[in-house]
C-alpha cells in the first residue's frame, strides 16, 4: 500500500511551499511577506496588507488607490442573496448563517467555475473579501429583526463594518475612529497564518478544483471550532462563567485534570511555545480600546489579565509552553465595542478571508499543487463474508 508517515493532525508534515506567511514558534515571531506584525498592527491599515498578502509587496499609493476601488466596488451583495437570509432562523448561529451564504455565492458568480484564469481567480478573491463584511453585518441585522443596510464606499473597509453593523435608518450615524482604528488592528492581526487548521481546509477544498465560494465556505466551517476561531467567543463565555477572581483556581485546576475535558480557552498554540505575538499587540490594544472609551476597570480585563498572571505562574501551564493566544483578549475588545459574542468568530473570519484567497490564489498557481489526499493507517476489521440479517445475532 505504498509508504507514508503516520502524522494525527498533520504535526510533522510540510503541506505546501509558501511564500506569505512565517512563524518562528519559539521566538514568537509572525511576518506577513516579511513584515512584522507588530509593524503592520501599528503602522498599516486593513486595506494595505490586504494587498500585501495578495500582492507580495506594499503598494505605492496609486497601486492601494486601484485596489480599494475594486474592493469597494464589489462590496454589495446580491439582492436576491437577502432572501436566502430570510430562509434563517432568526436564532440561528451567525457562523452557520456564513457558512450558507457564502457558499452560495458559488451559485451567483459563474465566471468563477475558471479558476485556471487568473482574472478570473482575481475577482473571486475580490468578491470575497469585498462581500464578507455585508455578509456578516446582514447575518447581525437579521438576527436582531434590523433593516439590512447597504455599505458605504466612502468609508474605509473597517468604518464601513462598523456602519453596516450599528447605523440604523432613523438617525445618523457617526463613526467612532478609535473603534475604527482598534477594528482595523484586529482584522490586520487576524489576516493569515499559514497553513492552520481554516487554511489548510481552504486548500484541501480548492486542490480538487472547486468553486472558490465554496472552498471559502469550507474554511469558516473549519473556523468556527473552538479549538480554532470560535476560542474568541468560548473565551469569553468561559470569563462569564469564572465569574470572579475567586473562582479562578477551580477553573485552572479542571484546565489541568486529565479526566476533565475542560481547557483554558484562549490558551495554547500548535506553533507558538514561548508567545504569540497577536496576543501581545491585542492585549495592549484591549488596554487602549477600554481608556479611549473611557472604561475604568472593566472588570472582565481584570479578570483577564489575574487569569494569565496566575496560570503564567503556574507549573502546569509553564511546563507545557502554554501562554494565551490571539483569541485571549480580542473578545474583550469586541465587547466593549458593543460586538455581542456570537459575532466574535464571524469578525475572524471576515479578517481571515484575504489570507485564504491569498493562500488559495498560490496553491492553484503553484506547479507542485496536486489534489490533498492524505493516507490512513487502517485499524479495522479484515475481510469477512455478508451475513444475511436474519442469521445475525
Ligand atoms: N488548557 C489546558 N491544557 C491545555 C490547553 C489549554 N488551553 N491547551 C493544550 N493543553 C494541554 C493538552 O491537554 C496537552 O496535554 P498532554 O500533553 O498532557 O496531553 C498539551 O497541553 C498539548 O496540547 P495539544 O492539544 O496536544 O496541543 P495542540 O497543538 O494539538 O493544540 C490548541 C493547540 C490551540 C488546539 C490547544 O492549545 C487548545 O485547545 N487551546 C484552547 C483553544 C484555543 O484557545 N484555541 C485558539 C488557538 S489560536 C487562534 C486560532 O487558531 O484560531
Amino acid at each position: 500500500t505504498g509508504h507514508f508517515t503516520y502524522d494525527p493532525g498533520f504535526t510533522s508534515t510540510g503541506s505546501c511551499e509558501s511564500k506569505i506567511t512565517f512563524i518562528d514558534g519559539d521566538k514568537g515571531v509572525l511576518l506577513y511577506r516579511g513584515y512584522p506584525i507588530e509593524q503592520l498592527a501599528e503602522k498599516s491599515d486593513f486595506m494595505e496588507v490586504c494587498y500585501l498578502l495578495v500582492y507580495g509587496e506594499l503598494p505605492d499609493r496609486g497601486e492601494l488607490d486601484k485596489f480599494k476601488y475594486r474592493i469597494t466596488y464589489h462590496t454589495m451583495i446580491h439582492e436576491q442573496i437577502n432572501y436566502f437570509f430570510r430562509g434563517f432562523r432568526r436564532d440561528s448561529h451567525p457562523m452557520a448563517i456564513m457558512c450558507g451564504v457564502v457558499g452560495a455565492l458559488s451559485a451567483f458568480y459563474h465566471d468563477s467555475t475558471d479558476i485556471s484564469d487568473p482574472v478570473h481567480r482575481f475577482v473571486a478573491s475580490t468578491r470575497l473579501i469585498a462581500k464578507m463584511p455585508t455578509i456578516a453585518a446582514t447575518a447581525y441585522r437579521y438576527s436582531m429583526g434590523m433593516p439590512f443596510a447597504y455599505p458605504r464606499n466612502d468609508l474605509s473597509f473597517s468604518e464601513n463594518f462598523l456602519y453596516m453593523m450599528f447605523s440604523n435608518p432613523c438617525e445618523e450615524y457617526v463613526v467612532n475612529p478609535v473603534l475604527a482604528r482598534a477594528m482595523d488592528r484586529i482584522l490586520i492581526l487576524h489576516a493569515d497564518h499559514e497553513q492552520n487548521a481554516s487554511t489548510s481546509t481552504v486548500r484541501i477544498a480548492g486542490s480538487s478544483g472547486a468553486n472558490p465560494f465554496a472552498c471559502i465556505a469550507a474554511g469558516i466551517a473549519s473556523l468556527w471550532g473552538p479549538a480554532h476561531g470560535g476560542a474568541n467567543e468560548a473565551v469569553l463565555s468561559m470569563l462569564e462563567h469564572i465569574g470572579t477572581k475567586d473562582h479562578i483556581p477551580e477553573y485552572i485546576a479542571r484546565a489541568k485534570d486529565k479526566n476533565d475535558p475542560f481547557r483554558l480557552m484562549g490558551f495554547g498554540h500548535r506553533v507558538y511555545k514561548n508567545f504569540d505575538p497577536r496576543a501581545r499587540v491585542m492585549r495592549q490594544a484591549a488596554h487602549d480600546v477600554l481608556d479611549e472609551l473611557g472604561v475604568r476597570d472593566d472588570p472582565l480585563l481584570d479578570l483577564a489579565m489575574e487569569l494569565e498572571r496566575i496560570a503564567l505562574e503556574d507549573d502546569y501551564f509553564v511546563s507545557k509552553k502554554l501562554y494565551p493566544n490571539v483569541d485571549f483578549y480580542s473578545g474583550i475588545i469586541f465587547k466593549a465595542m458593543g460586538i455581542p459574542t456570537s459575532m466574535f468568530t464571524v469578525l475572524f473570519a471576515v479578517a481571515r478571508t484575504v489570507g485564504w484567497v491569498a493562500q488559495w490564489n498560490e496553491m492553484i498557481e503553484d506547479p507542485m499543487q496536486k489534489i490533498g489526499r492524505p493516507r490512513q493507517l487502517f485499524t479495522g476489521s479484515g475481510p469477512r463474508d455478508y451475513v444475511d440479517i436474519a442469521a445475525r445475532g
